[in-house]
């Protein structure tokens, strides 16, 4: 695969305090990009990171034809950058492409793509521990006609921001019982854009409320738990880790996925299936529920100090870290070097 490179004349490097960078605040200097016409994936570059030119009826815009990933790059100790099982991500971008009715990527170019734009951004690797290049695969339909059918022309691209770690305190979790994010047959398991408008109304409700998130319930009954904000959900009860099943409307995070593997490799109970709210309430109120967290790339776990259903609130015991703690240990040590891969989960970027 051929890509041509077209260095910034303005790096903005310079202008950035490493020590201090908000999540997604800033982006790299250069981006990666391939157009889909034809029936094929070409014209591979990397160009400095710039604005996209689109006809105001393109279809991404009118019918929001358009899909994305977020995943990490970090420095070795050894100075090679590594990615964490990335096909992982290319699988679920395919997936997600197939549900919006878009041309998949194949697996070879999408990790030769994160690996140019990874090596051509490697000075924005932050190097301090648990400090990442997120990476952010996109693809938009671009063909520009007002019928709702599937365009016929896309734009994918991949484009880089230096993140420091991502601690949050304790969050503060509310159920929803009007608004939903997602049903079983809908774009739930896709990661594409109006899944996250049409959540910000709830989360707004929920903020001005005093929360921090939404816990997503299955709708019609509304008992049943899929996932919360833009993380994946998991509880321990007794000895026992619990974290709700894919319904068809809960994204299958690549963070559950890791989780699940170390459990299961740990000979910790792990249980993966519907999971009803009112049993989280009731293992809460016998003391049985000894934590309960929240699982994603961005932060890796968000320990969850609240949560309220109804009239009623639970409040999660303050030592209930154990098995979060580890969680995060791993897949941080990991990343960053100092616990070894056994697995083989680490990509070199070479
Ligand atoms: C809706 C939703 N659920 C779960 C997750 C967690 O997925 P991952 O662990 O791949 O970041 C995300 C984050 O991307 C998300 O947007």
């Amino acid at each position: 695969m051929n890509i041509t490179i077209t260095k910034t004349a303005n790096s903005k490097h310079k202008d950035i305090d490493f020590e201090n960078i908000p999540f997604g605040k800033y982006t790299s200097d250069h981006m990666f990009v391939m157009d889909y016409a034809d029936g094929a994936w070409g014209n591979f570059r990397i160009i400095p990171y710039q604005g996209l030119l689109l006809d105001p009826q393109s279809k991404a815009l009118q019918y929001c034809q358009c899909i994305f990933e977020g995943m990490k790059a970090t420095m070795g100790l050894d100075g090679v950058p590594t990615l964490l099982r990335p096909n992982l991500n290319i699988e679920r971008f395919n997936l997600s492409a197939e549900r919006m009715c878009m041309p998949v990527v194949p697996s070879d170019i999408f990790l030769a793509a994160l690996k140019a734009i990874t090596l051509s951004e490697i000075d924005w690797i932050p190097r301090a521990e648990g400090c990442a290049l997120y990476l952010r695969p996109t693809m938009i339909a671009t063909e520009s006609s007002l019928g709702v059918t599937p365009s016929d022309s896309y734009i994918f691209y991949i484009y880089a921001a230096p993140v420091q770690p991502y601690f949050n305190k304790p969050v503060k979790l509310v159920t929803e019982q009007t608004l939903i994010r997602a049903v079983p047959g809908g774009t739930g398991e896709a990661k594409t854009g109006g899944n996250y408008a049409g959540s910000l109304l709830a989360g707004k409700l929920a903020k001005e409320k005093g929360f921090d998130q939404i816990i997503w319930l299955e709708n019609p009954a509304f008992t049943k738990i899929q996932e919360a904000g833009m993380m994946n959900l998991f509880f321990v009860i007794g000895d026992t880790v619990l974290t709700p099943k894919l319904s068809g409307a809960v994204l299958k995070g690549t963070t559950r996925t890791y989780f699940i593997d170390i459990l299961k490799e740990k000979n910790i109970a792990v249980e993966v299936r519907d999971i009803y709210i009112d049993e989280i309430m009731e293992a809460s109120k016998n003391g049985t529920l000894k934590e309960a967290f929240g699982a994603g790339t961005a932060a890796v776990v968000s320990h969850i100090a609240e949560i309220t259903h109804g009239d009623l609130r639970m409040v999660l015991p303050e030592d209930g870290d154990k098995i979060s703690t580890m969680l995060f240990n791993e897949i941080n040590g990991l990343r960053a070097g100092t616990i070894a891969d056994k697995r083989n989960w680490l990509v070199p970027v070479k």
